[in-house]
């Protein structure tokens, strides 16, 4: 298994190109089964979750295409991919493959929309809590799908077709929402969506289905309605920039001091972590095609965050902050309510020397004068590139190992990193 080295006490200075963001990539990915043409998606960032979800929907008769790079097109632009469902051959999505990430859950919409049937199996993914499946369950069977399950499998049948109705979850759910939003764009007549998620991926989901034909009104807020067709077409889209990895280098700029434009970044998709990065210190400008985040001189402020749904603080920036204020001048308060066990990073955090105490789901940080480096594990995707910004902060050398799940979501994480001053390679295991 692959595992990083950092030598830490570098500032970070230069330009870092912000990716495409997987947690759209991943839905708009998925939306590709809905229609029998092609759905060509731009700037497809490359991550192990992408390629995974590529063999997952192969098995359902996907055919994908990636197209090459264009002259003048940016080395780090991302890779622009062609889907397309001309016919459903399986679908069942297996467990092998369904237990190796969540979001492959959501394949039980457009699967059920289309095909009247899907049997998916109960899924995995990031260690984070026990993130049931209720709320998918409860709005597909709303829009009038039979559901049992049989053996580890969830089995979802509508002979006649989907209807539309009303949803209302009980709590925001990114991937319900995206699920039950999909599946409801081929049902017969209205579907409301109350309590959906307003994250900007299920905009962008939206944007992309509009563009397929779907009708779909009030996507970004808490009520969405869909008016079924027929069917779907195919469109071009290209994927949001990511919002967590800009949060993270950013993060990581603050911790360590310096001055980075994140290039490509959208200050409007992470402004409550933009806000709090302005508590802490850092100085935070919105630039022609990007961000820029300085620290020079000045410490680290504490802060006081709870995650929350969007706009709040983003729960995938968690652990991230949590780096930042293991090097705080003063005492930093972080509450988790989106996720019971995310706190998986404290522990590893303590190895390099972090002063955190944990009191249900809230950690109180109380910053160091110095962290040293240590070995480390990384336990779930986000935990692991905390570990990366504390071992950048940390004097002497810090090994993060089970590096796997970096690659889950970061696109070249130590060419970005280093192209910056930061001492970072990646060890072949
Ligand atoms: C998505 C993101 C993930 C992010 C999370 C919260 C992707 C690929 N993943 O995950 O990075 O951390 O949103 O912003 O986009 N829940 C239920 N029953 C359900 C569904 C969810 O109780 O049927 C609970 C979960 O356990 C969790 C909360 O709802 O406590 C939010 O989860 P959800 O928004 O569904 O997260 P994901 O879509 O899996």
């Amino acid at each position: 298994m692959d595992s990083i080295r950092i030598v830490g006490g570098h500032r970070l200075n230069g330009t870092i190109p912000i990716s495409g963001a997987k947690n759209a990539a991943l839905p708009l990915m998925i939306a590709s089964l809905l229609t029998n043409e092609t759905l060509t998606l731009e700037n497809v960032p490359d991550l192990a979750d992408v390629g995974l979800l590529k063999r997952i929907l192969a098995n359902h008769g996907v055919d994908y295409m990636v197209s090459g790079k264009r002259p003048g097109d940016l080395p780090n632009s991302g890779q622009t991919l062609g889907l397309t469902a001309a016919e459903i051959v399986d679908t069942t999505a297996p467990y092998d493959l369904v237990s190796r990430m969540r979001a492959s859950f959501w394949v039980i919409g457009p699967l059920l929309a289309r095909m009247g049937e899907a049997r998916v199996s109960l899924p995995g993914g990031c260690a984070i809590g026990t993130r049931p499946v209720d709320f998918f369950l409860m709005g597909l069977r709303d829009l009038g799908a039979e559901i049992e399950l049989d053996r580890g499998y969830v089995v979802a049948r509508a002979p006649g077709g989907l209807k539309g109705g009303r949803v209302r979850f009980p709590n925001v759910s990114v991937g319900a929402t995206h699920t039950v939003m999909m599946a409801a764009t081929l049902a017969s007549g209205e579907t409301v969506i109350e309590n959906a998620a307003r994250e900007p991926e299920v905009a962008d989901l939206a944007a992309c289905l509009g563009k397929m034909g779907a009708r779909i009104e009030g996507a970004g807020t808490s009520t969405i309605r869909i008016e079924g067709v027929p069917r779907l077409h195919g469109a071009v889209h290209p994927v949001l920039p990511d919002r967590i990895e800009t949060g993270t280098y950013a993060m990581a700029v603050a911790a360590t001091g310096g001055d980075v434009i994140l290039q490509g970044a959208h200050p409007e998709l992470l402004q409550s972590a933009l806000d709090v990065l302005a508590t802490a210190g850092a100085s935070v400008a919105d630039v022609e095609g990007g961000i820029r985040i300085v620290r020079n001189g000045a410490g680290v402020e504490p802060v006081t965050v709870t995650t929350a749904p969007f706009p709040g603080f983003p729960t995938d920036l968690q652990a991230q902050l949590m780096a930042l204020a293991t090097r705080a001048d003063g005492t930093s308060s972080i509450t988790e309510t989106i996720f019971e066990n995310r706190f998986m990073h404290v522990q590893e955090l303590a190895r390099l020397g972090a002063d955190i105490r944990l009191n249900g789901q809230t950690a109180t940080v109380t910053g160091v004068k110095s962290l040293k480096g240590a070995h480390v594990m990384a336990t779930d995707l986000r935990a692991s590139v905390s570990l990366v910004i504390a071992g950048l902060t940390a004097e002497g050398e810090t090994t993060v190992n089970r590096v796997y799940h970096l690659d889950r979501g970061f696109e070249r994480l130590e060419e970005k990193l280093s192209a910056c001053g930061a001492e970072i390679e990646r060890v072949r295991g």
